[in-house]
């Protein structure tokens, strides 16, 4: 094994930084998923030397971290603050990768051996779960006009089920990649919806900040580019009541080309039965006010009435929205962060997924601050000159809108990790855990190799954001168990 360090030194201190050892799994692994021919980031592809070098200018600028975005990047796109808390799947590219890029571009970007290139990783064109047991399609193909504005359409799917289904796992699954943007779903009772739908002579109706409903309806699912949905752990689904239909929100993005879609929703149902049921619960708060020519923050807090675990988080606002912060406090004081973003961008919102359950004990109080900018300075304002701004639907609506998802707690629901726990540790993904995997570690953790963000995940075996010794040791001991 020191002879395949020694090597590995060898080889990284000969070569010069180049794109095809060095800067190409950086694009590939964290870029192309979006970057390429009909996905959302189709208008730059980046797939090869010539697209990286001819766009590197403007890379650089998008990964990274600008002050008036408190030093986060633009891209990949990861709304939420790294540094307050952790959820599965994040995005990112580390402080390493980003200056390599930068190195990369002083040095004269150049192309290195075209044979060493990265491997482009599979994207996975199917579900990220299975085979489904029933799958939802929109009941017609909609037609996007290719006018640069974005769309917002909802589009009610009757489910005909005539009983009580379990489920697993509702899963979107976009059609058209380049104009889906992001999506949310929702359950109501057959019917409620028709005569909004019936009013609207073509297919589905419009809809901007939620269902245009005049309830509250529990959100059972969301969906953005490139975040997979995952079953419920063992012993916890969620329920489609008999006799509903569902409703799914899309958002459009821009096209310059007339295009069509038609998504589906993929259904799991549950294997064994569930001991505990998903609880949905929104909190809205209709009561702000949001002066023209100020930046407000509104601030509320939620008591939690029972032991629960929370599994999942979506915070909403609309254009004004700037920045959420979200904590609980305990009643023995003890505080739980649960989540900031500091760059709201109603383009990336989604539901959230904390690496583990986050127990929240009765008495709790959840702590929730939005900041509205409402400002001609900020340049999402829909409004030109700033007016007053109350709770509503509309674009020109803002919301303070938070849906929850946890279940009832049950001892031990803080170690019970939401991700793909099986595979850390298996950091090169050949299917077992094994000394092949210390010594990619070993090279990352001494600088040799920069790792990706899904090699991170997997590599940062204590989970404590760091990749270094203590990782090692942990990983050689679970194969020495
Ligand atoms: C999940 C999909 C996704 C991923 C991953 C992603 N992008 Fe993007 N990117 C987009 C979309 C969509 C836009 C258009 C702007 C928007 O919607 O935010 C965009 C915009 C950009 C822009 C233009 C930004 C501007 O403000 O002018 C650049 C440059 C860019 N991406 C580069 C990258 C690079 C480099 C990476 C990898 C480090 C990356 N993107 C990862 C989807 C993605």
């Amino acid at each position: 094994m020191i002879r395949i360090l020694i090597i590995i030194i060898i080889i990284n201190f000969c070569s010069a930084l180049n794109y095809s050892e060095d800067i190409s799994p950086i694009i590939y692994n964290n870029c192309t998923s979006c970057h390429r021919v009909n996905e959302i980031g189709a208008f730059l592809p980046l797939t090869n030397y010539s697209e990286v070098n001819e766009n590197k200018y403007w890379i650089a600028y998008a990964i990274e971290g600008t002050d008036d975005r408190h030093g986060d990047p633009v891209m990949p796109p990861w709304p939420p603050d790294r540094s307050f808390s952790t959820f599965i799947d994040e995005r990112y590219l580390t402080d390493q990768q980003v200056h390599d890029f930068l190195d990369w571009i002083d040095l004269g970007a150049p192309q290195g051996d075209p044979v060493l290139e990265a491997e482009m990783p599979d994207f996975p064109d199917g579900s990220s779960i299975g085979e489904p047991d029933v799958v939802f399609e929109l009941e017609e193909p909609y037609f996007i006009e290719g006018n640069g504005e974005d769309n917002y359409r909802c589009f009610v799917i009757p489910t005909g089920f005539s009983e009580d289904k379990e489920i697993a796992a509702i899963e979107f699954r976009p059609d058209n990649k380049e104009a889906v943007h992001h999506s949310i779903i929702t359950v109501v009772p057959s019917g409620y919806a028709n005569n909004i739908d019936n009013e609207d002579s073509e297919y589905g109706y419009e809809c901007y900040g939620g269902f245009n409903l005049d309830i509250l309806t529990p959100l059972v699912e969301g969906y953005a580019p490139g975040m997979r949905t995952s079953l419920y752990p063992e012993g916890i689904g969620d329920v489609i009541p008999a006799n509903s239909d569902l409703i799914v929100q899309m958002h459009y993005a821009p096209l310059d080309t007339d295009q069509i879609d038609q998504s589906s929703i993929n259904i799991f149902f549950k294997d064994e039965p569930i001991e505990r049921y998903i609880q949905n619960q929104q909190y809205a708060n209709p009561f702000f006010l949001l002066p023209p020519n100020v930046i407000t923050e509104v601030r509320d807090s939620i008591e939690v009435t029972a032991d629960v675990s929370l599994i999942q988080i979506l915070p909403h606002s609309h254009l004004l929205g700037k920045s959420w912060e979200i904590y609980a406090v305990t009643p023995e004081n003890d505080t739980t962060q649960i989540i900031k973003i500091n760059n709201w961008d109603f383009d990336w919102q989604s539901f959230y997924t904390p690496e583990y359950m986050i127990p929240l004990p009765q008495g709790s109080m959840i702590y929730a601050n939005a900041v509205y900018d409402n400002t001609a300075d900020n340049p999402d304002n829909p409004n030109n000159p700033p007016q007053w701004t109350f709770w509503g639907d509309g674009t020109e609506d803002e919301m303070f809108f938070i849906a929850f998802r946890f279940v009832p707690y049950q001892d031990g629901d803080e170690n019970i990790y939401l991700g793909d726990e099986e595979e850390l540790g298996d950091v090169n993904q050949d299917g077992t855990i094994d000394v092949l995997d210390i010594v990619t570690i070993v090279q990352f953790v001494l600088n040799f190799s920069t790792p990706t963000d899904s090699q991170f995940e997997l590599s940062d075996i204590n989970q404590d954001e760091v990749l270094d010794v203590l990782d090692i040791v942990h990983l050689v001991g679970i194969i020495l168990n």
